[in-house]
């Protein structure tokens, strides 16, 4: 036991003593991450200067350097330096830009120890990766044109042109990227605005993002950007019909419906809400009609008279939540209804008149008078009795002779 113990402490001795003299003897190879077990890395025979055919006498093997793993044997047949284990260059080094692998060559008879660096290089074996499939955003259709949101970065684990080199998106109405490249290494994106948004129009987009390395053959990862279109209020309410007419007979009960007037607004939300009213209403036309706020309808709400006034002309506001407002008149023809019974006055009269008097003597006029209009005004006038006068009518005053 403490004989063994005295020579591993002299064999380690001795290899520390040799690992200072081989320390201008070390071996360097370049060789690719990932390739397959057995594949030769490169013959090690001539450059320590032993014969292929000694190799298995002096015991060659393959050490790995402290507590690492081994990655590469020795053929002893030929002196060839092989891939033993997977060599992953992201897993040994992650994003240094350089990765040497060290591994010891020892023979024996003498002890001899020589280091091997295995510079690894990086193959183009990972894709580039957003850590989300889908970017989210809310931008409001207020944005202005030049407004920049930054995307999320892609990773890739490979380094160098491997790694990711550009972006580029669909091409697309809006939006148009910049890519940015960060101080210490890598590169982001970002959307710039460049055409505002409009939510009426569209109400929301998606656009393909794809960042690519610069390996060969080169890969790519993607992701998808969802753009949702905020409303602001940009749309104020617009009325159906520029004029609305309607026709009402004159003395319609309360409540009568005499019209629904209607705008719409393409805004969402509490921009999108129309309530109406009456923008300035005369004093005859003041609660003759009522307008309902929110359904538009118009209703009689007082009495309407055509003899007093035959035509309404109102001025109707349609307002969105936000106080965008528009317009529209609001025009009722009255209709006359024949609510007038005709009016008789005695304008003159001569009384009492005497017998001889000669026919074609004018004896007085009498006034007709009907309010209604059109038919409705019209006056028939006869005399009931037998007596011997004729009349004769001119508009609406009849002369009696
Ligand atoms: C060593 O190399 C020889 C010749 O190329 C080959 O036949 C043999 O299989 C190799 N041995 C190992 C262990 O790879």
């Amino acid at each position: 036991m403490g004989h063994k113990a005295f020579s591993t402490l002299g064999l380690l001795l001795g290899v520390f003593l040799l690992a200072l003299q081989t320390v201008c003897g070390d071996v360097a190879y370049s060789f690719p991450e990932e390739m397959k077990r057995g594949t030769v890395v490169g013959n090690i025979a001539k450059y320590i200067g032993v014969e292929v055919g000694k190799l298995g006498a002096r015991k060659a093997r393959i050490d790995a350097d402290g507590n690492s793993k081994r990655y590469c044997d020795i053929n002893l047949s030929t002196g060839d330096i092989i891939v033993a284990d997977r060599i992953d260059r992201e897993g040994l080094c992650g994003k240094r830009a350089s990765c040497v692998l060290k591994q010891e060559l020892v023979l024996e008879n003498p002890l001899e120890l020589h280091r091997i660096n295995v510079h690894v290089q990086d193959i183009n074996d990972n894709s580039p990766q957003f850590k989300k499939d889908t970017i989210k955003f809310e931008i409001s259709e207020s944005a202005s044109k030049g407004s920049r949101y930054r995307l999320d970065e892609a990773h890739d684990a490979d380094v160098g042109q491997n790694a990711v080199q550009r972006y580029s998106i669909e091409t697309n109405e809006n939006f148009r990227l910049n890519v940015i490249s960060k101080s210490g290494g890598g590169k982001y994106s970002e959307l710039v605005l460049e055409k505002e948004l409009d939510r009426e129009q569209q109400q929301e987009l998606t656009i393909v993002l794809v960042a690519t390395d610069g390996g060969t053959p080169q890969r790519s990862g993607t992701a998808v950007i969802h753009v949702v279109v905020l409303d602001a209020n940009d749309n104020a309410p617009v009325f159906s019909q520029a004029v609305y007419k309607a026709s009402l007979p004159e003395n319609s009960p309360l409540d009568t419906v005499v019209v629904t007037v209607s705008a719409s607004d393409a805004d969402e939300g509490v921009n999108g809400e129309v309530t109406y009213e009456f923008d300035h209403i005369s004093d005859e036309s003041n609660n003759v009609f009522s307008l309902d706020p929110t359904t538009g309808e118009v209703k009689v709400s007082g009495s309407i008279d055509y003899e007093e006034l035959s035509t309404y002309e109102m001025q109707i506001t349609a307002k969105d939540g936000l106080g965008l407002v528009s317009s529209s008149i609001l025009i009722i023809d009255i209709t006359d209804v024949n609510d007038n019974a005709p009016d008789t006055f005695i304008k003159s009269l001569t009384n009492p008149i005497p017998e001889n008097v000669s026919p074609g003597t004018e004896v007085g006029i009498i006034n007709v008078q009907d309010r209604d209009s059109e038919s409705n005004g019209q006056v028939r006038c006869f005399i009931q009795q037998n007596v011997p006068f004729n009349w004769f009518r001119l508009s609406k005053t009849i002369i009696l002779w």
